[in-house]
């Protein structure tokens, strides 16, 4: 490894505990990638606090006042273009990118999401998983493509459903591998790229 470590944003919406866990593996000195940047398109998003602790800048850029998917996404390109990004980690980002922001990134861009991909992509996606009475879930870090939860498959982490189980069991059961699986997935792919 070069010793320059991968300069890295982190997309959010709302709570941001994958952003904390990236930010705690950050600490760590032989970690392959930085975060530089936190946009949340959200300016109340609880996560931007855990970055305002650890002293990474961020961004708040709302989707409301842009008139198309594109126009919001050529402001987040120019905000992480500014900050000289060259990883984006989407975590709990709740907005659909534009095919040009997709493909503009591609390869350099990941996001995590709560079930076994391909199985159970979108949303509302603990209550598919027990309405269709799997008996294993987990979460799976990808490359973010034009096609919503689609993209090839970096890393998944496999949890139990366990009877009795509600939408929100299930989620917390499956955050905490969530938690250990997205810094590991972005130390894979940086360490390629140093
Ligand atoms: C996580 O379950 C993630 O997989 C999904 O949205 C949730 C975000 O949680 N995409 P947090 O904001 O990181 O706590």
């Amino acid at each position: 490894m070069s010793g320059a470590r991968v300069r890295t944003a982190v997309l959010i919406s709302g709570r941001g505990s994958n952003l904390k866990s990236l930010i705690d593996a950050c600490a760590a000195s032989d970690y392959p990638a930085e975060i530089v940047l936190v946009i949340s398109n959200v300016e109340i998003a609880g996560g931007l606090q855990f970055a305002r602790d650890a002293g990474i800048p961020t961004r708040v850029i709302p989707h409301k006042p842009y008139p198309t998917r594109e126009a919001f996404d050529a402001e987040i390109d120019r905000a992480l273009r500014e900050a000289d990004v060259a990883l984006v980690c989407e975590a709990g980002f709740m907005r659909i990118h534009s095919a040009w922001f997709a493909e503009r990134w591609a390869g350099r861009i990941l996001n995590i999401h709560p079930s076994l991909l391909p199985k159970f992509p979108g949303i509302r996606v603990h209550e598919q998983v027990l309405a269709a009475g799997e008996t294993e879930s987990g979460a799976t870090v990808h490359y973010l493509t034009a096609d919503l939860d689609s993209g090839p498959i970096i890393a998944q982490a496999r949890v139990p459903v366990l009877p009795g189980d509600t939408p929100e069991t299930l989620a917390a059961r499956v955050l905490e591998v969530e938690h250990k699986l997205y810094p590991e997935a972005v130390r894979m792919v940086a360490e390629r790229n140093t």
